[in-house]
């Protein structure tokens, strides 16, 4: 999630901008920028890696008196974290800074390079300010250019551009990333992506909406809507504490994350979703050539995605598919052979025994791709190939956003390989496709589920112990909710295939032990609810998660039927979530930072 600050107001715009920038760096990043223009003349700095690597870099440039200036904080989606590919973005003569993702970047890049325009970045931004400065050359006004500019972007975005032809403005456009204006004494104007960088600085806020565009200057501030209408300023105090104002209001950086997930989800999906088909731009076809098998490598939950991906990868790309725990796979003196591509899937891309295992398959002369969510992490570096998703960094430490986009773009690979294998007809794709479409409004957290999980979790603080079970990738699902509660309740509980239960675990039931069941509709049903009939006829105590009503729960939380099982699968991993985290709170525990863990277990 990168962040973005922007300033015009005569006091020292660098240190406004660059606390700005400070008061984002949760949002995660990895280089950033700053740009200012004073006298007509632009100062523009950037630097690689955290941000005192800017703060050195600007040590000497300490302007006075008016100027506006515009800052970024970039976590890489498009393009590796270098210099070059690091915002503000620069055209002859302004800069822009954005957040979000230009799906339709590709065209328009190159219409403008066939009129001889020179990109130096490999961002879909840059197409921004040069297309601005394509309309500039032929629009009445530097405001029209910039409307003509927003009218031929497609995708989400957070904007704040500055030219010398308007020296003393910043034209700003908000559509599907969060953008807000700070407005204080002196005819001061700020810009930030959160609260944050503005307590303490402005009096006021206008929180804009999707669609929102328009311009500052010292005595103006003008906003038109998405049908050009001019809009009346609605001015909002601001929250007092800035850790609150990172939470953006959620109690925890976990419930925001869990929150975050339909959207991250979006935009990981963004310029990889076709309407008849997959593409991973970032992957070269021939990685796959010579493979007839594909071994998943990881830990923890990225460890779950691997394991529920399996069923995918040989249900739709008849691929044999095997999955190890990185800290097992080290020390079994494996059979690595080269017909495998080794895939590694890590949120941090710095987990200790994954990365170990990733230079185990390298020695052995195996294809390598990684999963991960930390663009320029020593996995990304060392793997032949990576796949980014963009979850934005996520601060709990019990994983939410980070195995929802890890999901999502392992569905899409499974697909794409079925594609090249031709394992699934282009009508199979299409359903897949529109199944997928739909995950975004699955993990949507509505105010009635939430309340519901957080009434129905005081009824779990004690008893000796949990079984989550569930069967196909429903089991790999039961695995991460047991670790959920694991990691911030501190509560026993075990993730089980439901149909082991005859196997042994069963002889554990009683009123005190309790039995999360998934139960979809559209996956094997009927042998779940079987498996479940076992432990209620033995008094576990039974709280169901299914679209289907089940009269033998003793809690029911209904979901909803979808027309594909994975659909299901998604919903499920949200109410899984809600239910670790309001069970957490009851017990008073840290949720964002649990007993004895870490967010990046970089140690064995
Ligand atoms: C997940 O909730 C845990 N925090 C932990 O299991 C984590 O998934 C594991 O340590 C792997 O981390 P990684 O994805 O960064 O490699």
């Amino acid at each position: 999630m990168c962040g973005i600050v922007g300033y015009v107001g005569k006091h020292k715009v660098k240190d406004i901008l660059l606390d700005g920038l400070k008061e984002l760096e949760y949002r995660g990043y990895d280089s950033a920028g700053i740009a200012v223009l004073q006298e007509d003349n632009f100062s523009l700095y950037k630097a690689v890696g955290k941000l005192d690597n800017l703060v050195q870099k600007t040590a000497d440039f300490n302007p006075e008196g008016f100027a506006i200036g515009i800052g970024h904080t970039r976590w890489a989606t498009h393009g590796k974290p270098t210099e070059l590919n690091a915002h503000p973005h620069l055209g002859e003569s302004s800069y822009v800074v954005h957040n979000g993702i230009i799906e339709n970047y590709q065209e328009i890049k190159k219409r403008l390079q066939a009129e001889g325009v020179r990109f130096l970045s490999q961002t879909d931004t840059e197409v921004i300010v040069h297309l601005f400065e394509h309309h500039l050359k032929s629009e009445p006004t530097p405001f029209d250019a910039f409307k003509k500019t927003l009218g031929e972007l497609d995708g989400a975005y957070a904007i704040l551009l500055v030219t010398k032809s308007l020296p003393d403005t910043i034209f700003f456009a908000k559509n599907g990333s969060p953008m807000i204006i700070g407005l204080a004494e002196e005819n001061e104007k700020y810009f930030a992506s959160s609260d944050a960088p503005l307590i303490g600085h402005a009096k006021e806020v206008v929180y804009l909406g999707d669609g929102d565009y328009g311009y500052v200057s010292p005595n103006e501030l003008k906003i038109f809507d998405y049908n050009n209408n001019s809009v009346k300023p609605t001015l909002a105090t601001l929250p007092t504490s800035k850790l609150s104002a990172q939470k953006e209001g959620f109690r925890f950086f976990m419930e925001k994350e869990v929150y975050e997930q339909s959207a991250v989800i979006s935009d990981t999906f963004i310029g990889r979703i076709q309407d008849d088909g997959i593409v991973f731009e970032e992957l070269d076809p021939a990685l796959f050539d010579g493979i007839n098998e594909v071994k998943f490598c990881a830990c923890g939950t990225s460890y779950h995605a691997a394991l529920a991906s399996s069923y995918l990868f040989e249900r739709y790309a008849k691929i044999r598919t095997s999955v190890e725990i990185a800290s097992e796979l080290r020390y079994k003196e494996p059979l690595l052979l080269k017909d495998t591509l080794f895939v590694v899937i890590s949120q941090s891309g710095e987990t200790a025994d994954t990365l170990e295992t990733l230079k185990m398959a390298k020695k052995a002369g195996l294809k390598t791709l990684v999963i991960c969510n930390v663009d320029n992490s020593s996995m990304v570096r060392l793997a032949d190939a990576s796949i980014l998703t963009r979850a934005g960094i996520e601060k709990g430490v019990a994983s939410t956003k980070a195995f929802a986009t890890q999901m999502s773009v392992l569905w899409m690979l499974s697909l794409s390989i079925a594609e090249q294998r031709s394992t699934l007809t282009t009508e199979e794709i299409k359903a897949q496709i529109k199944a997928l479409r739909s995950v975004p409004s699955c993990v949507q957290v509505t105010d009635e589920l939430h309340e519901k999980i957080r009434r129905l979790s005081k009824r779990y603080l004690h008893g000796h112990g949990f079984f989550f079970i569930g069967r196909d990738v429903f089991y790999p699902l039961a695995l991460e909710g047991a670790l959920k509660l694991k990691e911030i309740t501190y509560l026993h509980a075990e993730g089980y295939p439901s149909g082991e239960m005859k196997h042994g675990p069963i002889a554990m039931a009683d009123p005190e032990l309790f039995t999360i069941a998934l139960m979809p509709k559209g996956l094997l049903y009927d042998k779940t609810k079987s498996n479940v009939e076992e432990l209620s006829a033995r008094d576990s105590t039974i709280c169901a998660i299914s679209p289907v009503e089940f009269d033998k729960a003793d809690d029911f939380i209904k979901t909803h039927s979808h027309d594909h099982y994975m659909l299901e699968f998604f919903e499920m991993m949200v109410v899984l979530q809600l239910l670790a985290m309001e069970i957490s709170v009851r017990l008073g525990n840290d949720v964002d930072m649990p007993r004895n863990l870490a967010k990046s277990v970089t140690v064995e």
